[in-house]
């Protein structure tokens, strides 16, 4: 990737670490995140115009917390620490980082909107007010500032709200600008990229764009490539950017497994084999049925999840081999799958399935991963600047399993269409009511549950299925809590569908939080 000017993000661990990126690239000017143990001799190679050290978990005064050498305050390049990043700074050029517990002033820990008060001129406070709120969350504070830093802002709580040595061009904040809740967070980045760094405004949609087709030409040259399509945006803005690259010399799979919701396989099928679009060969492969036998009398959610996974590796694979040798296979791999890959060791909650996840199946030179340092909001861009429609663009995540993880327990066509013409209702529902307001829940569906209750409809009882409604609101679907769907929008959609969906006589409402839930029901 042509990198243009860079800002580099050094991970200390924080949690709002991916938002420092997003808030920068937001302004114009590519950020990647870098581990902290990055050697200086890389940095220097990598050249960024400016470094952000992040927040983190840590105290900078103990053993074994988080450190980058001291070499990176001599080789000239600007670096702005937030938080620990700033208390970084402190601690390693000779000031003093306490911890309030131990402090021997009068000092309470500070937890969100904060008054912060500049009380001394910055190039980083250009245009902001003297008086003004930031997001703060910290309990270790910066007592003593190092030879040649001048405190540039407090609060009633912290003497040293920001500090900056300008001569060396070092600057530290305590203070969380990446929050939203920090009014003139945005500003101080801005200050610090373009007063302080320098850097040009070259991080546009329109240019990665121009830049990623010369790319992957120039890459793949005659090559041929495999693109697993899903129809979720990921795949399909890779598919779409292959085919303005290399044309005819790609082959996309899409593979229907059955599970789909309602009129997904038409609206995919339908824009990936219009010619006059998109002059690639382009294979659908409707393998519903034998996703069913695969999943007959199966009920546990693991199972469910790898029979899908296996299966849709097979049928890839047959199709693989009917188009034979390729030499690249391309994935849809986002930025925060690489940024949070490796490093974490995290108990298996789900095994996700994605249809991504194939290299060792296929006989192939490369992977090629064109998207892997885009953030989701930069894919729908970059999916709109392709010309991909709307329905495409802002689909809400789909799992890769699809419905089946949607029906608890066996999966059955009869279940499957159920589900399908509720989920479609409350869709349909959802997307008239909010059309024109500035909200909508991040992810909506209903899923069928493997209860069956006692009805009565004219003068006959019933004895049918109930199906959940699930709505929730979240920025990074880790956690989430339920969406407050307005009641007459709530009676509204179960009245639709125990009128129109056969099968079904009762609709709850899921009104947990993730955790303890998860989103999606297994
Ligand atoms: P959970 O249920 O783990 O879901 O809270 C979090 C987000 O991930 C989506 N999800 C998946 N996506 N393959 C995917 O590509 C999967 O196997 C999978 N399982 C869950 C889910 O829809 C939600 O957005």
């Amino acid at each position: 990737m042509k990198i243009n000017d860079l800002i580099m993000v050094i991970d200390f661990g924080g949690q709002y670490n991916q938002l420092i990126a997003r808030r920068v690239r937001d302004l114009g000017v590519n950020a990647l995140i870098y581990p902290y143990d990055i050697t200086v001799d890389e940095i220097r190679k990598i050249n960024p115009k400016g470094i952000i050290f992040t927040g983190g978990p840590n105290s900078v005064y103990l053993k074994n917390s988080l450190k980058i050498s001291k070499d990176i305050f001599d080789i000239n390049i600007p670096i702005l620490g937030i938080c620990y990043g700033a208390q970084l700074i402190a601690y390693e050029l000779g000031g003093d980082v306490k911890s309030i517990e131990n402090s021997d002033i009068d000092i309470k820990p500070e937890y969100g909107r904060t008054k912060t008060d500049i009380i001394n001129k910055s190039n980083l406070f250009d245009g902001i007010n003297d008086d003004t709120t930031t997001w703060m969350s910290h309990t270790d504070y910066i007592d003593s500032v190092p030879k040649g830093f001048l405190i540039t802002a407090t609060t009633n709580n912290c003497k040293v709200a920001a500090m900056e040595d300008k001569e060396h061009n070092i600057y530290a904040i305590q203070f969380h600008p990446e929050v939203k809740h920090t009014i003139c967070g945005d500003k101080v980045f801005s200050n610090f990229i373009y007063n302080i760094c320098k850097c040009k405004n070259t991080w546009k949609m329109e240019s990665f764009l121009k830049d990623s087709i010369v790319e992957l030409r120039n890459k793949i040259k005659d090559g041929k490539v495999l693109c697993a399509l899903s129809g979720g945006v990921d795949s399909s803005v890779v598919a779409t950017l292959l085919s303005k690259a290399i044309g005819k010399n790609l082959t996309c799979v899409f593979v229907n497994h059955g599970l789909l919701r309602k009129y997904e396989e038409e609206e995919v099928k339908k824009i990936f084999s219009d010619k006059e679009k998109y002059d690639i060969n382009f294979i659908y492969i409707d393998a519903s049925k034998r996703f069913y036998e695969a999943l007959r009398g199966i009920t546990n959610p693991e199972e469910k999840r790898k029979i899908i996974g296996a299966e849709f590796i097979k049928v890839f694979e047959e199709e693989a081999k009917k188009i034979g040798y390729v030499d690249y296979l391309a994935q849809g791999t986002i930025y925060p799958d690489v940024i949070e890959s490796g490093s974490k060791v995290s108990a298996v909650i789900k095994s996700h399935h994605n249809v991504g996840g194939l290299p060792s199946v296929i006989d192939f030179k490369e992977i090629i991963e064109p998207l892997k340092f885009l953030f989701k909001d930069e894919i729908r861009k970059l999916g709109l600047e392709l010309g991909l429609p709307d329905t495409i663009v802002n689909r809400q995540p789909f799992p890769g399993p699809g419905l089946a993880i949607r029906i608890i327990g066996e999966v059955s066509e009869e279940k499957i269409n159920i589900v399908k013409d509720a989920d479609y209702i409350l869709r349909q529902e959802i997307e008239i009511y909010y059309k024109d307001k500035n909200y909508k829940p991040s992810q909506y569906y209903v899923a069928l549950t493997n209860m069956k209750s006692v009805g009565v409809v004219g003068d006959f009882r019933t004895y049918e299925y109930a199906v959940v409604i699930r709505a929730v609101d979240t920025d990074d679907f880790m956690t989430a809590s339920a969406s407050d769907l307005p009641y007459d929008l709530l009676q509204k959609i179960s009245t639709k569908i125990v009128n129109e969906v056969k099968g079904v006589n009762r609709v709850f409402y899921d009104l947990t939080s993730k955790p303890p839930a998860t989103i999606e029901m297994e």
